[in-house]
């Protein structure tokens, strides 16, 4: 087994985000008996998804992952990646649009674009781990994949490894409350 490998690294990551679903599910008609608490807490995913799907997740993708396939070889299917960095922009856009909802006190609709925002992010998340990273896992060799994790690491690092720790458990403790 990979010790350094990027492709766990990457799921694990997936994990955290699929995760926040569950918060996203417990959140429906909230703002109809407190608009307050449900505004905080839509404004505390957004810092995780702009922070912590962007940031740390998708610039691994588009800035080591991506371009070390588009490298390799024999690797063949450019065009997926094409779809899947499309995907990111569309993702940015969609955070934008729950975040100004939010501002505008727009709450339906803001729980709308976050149904829509989730749904479209976990069908990317999965054609990365079923398609994608089984490409990426079977293409790059064991030094290949530990160069790649390291720089995986090296964004990590730049971003702040105390912050990510915290963005996830803030997530798995559901605190927004604090
Ligand atoms: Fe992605
Ligand atoms: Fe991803």
């Amino acid at each position: 087994m990979q010790t350094n490998d990027p492709i766990h690294l990457l799921m694990k990551e997936h994990e955290t985000i699929s995760s926040t679903v569950e918060i996203v599910r417990e959140l429906e008609f909230v703002w109809q008996s407190n608009p307050d608490e449900y505004a905080k807490s839509v404004k505390s995913l957004i810092t995780f998804f702009k922070d912590y799907s962007d940031k740390f997740h998708h610039h691994k993708e588009e800035d080591v992952l991506f371009p070390a396939l588009k490298a390799h070889p024999l690797f063949s299917q450019k065009e997926i990646l094409d779809e899947l960095e499309e995907h990111h922009e569309m993702f940015r856009d969609s955070v934008k649009s729950i975040e100004r909802n939010i501002e505008d006190k727009k709450w339906a609709e803001s729980y709308e674009s976050l149904l829509d925002y989730l749904d479209k992010l976990l069908d990317h998340i999965a054609i990365e781990d079923d398609e994608l990273f089984v490409i990426a896992d079977s293409l790059f060799s064991k030094d290949e994949l530990e160069r790649i994790y390291f720089q995986c690491q090296d964004i990590d690092q730049e971003l702040g490894l105390d912050y990510k720790t915290s963005l996830v458990n803030q997530i798995k403790s559901k605190n927004y409350a604090s």
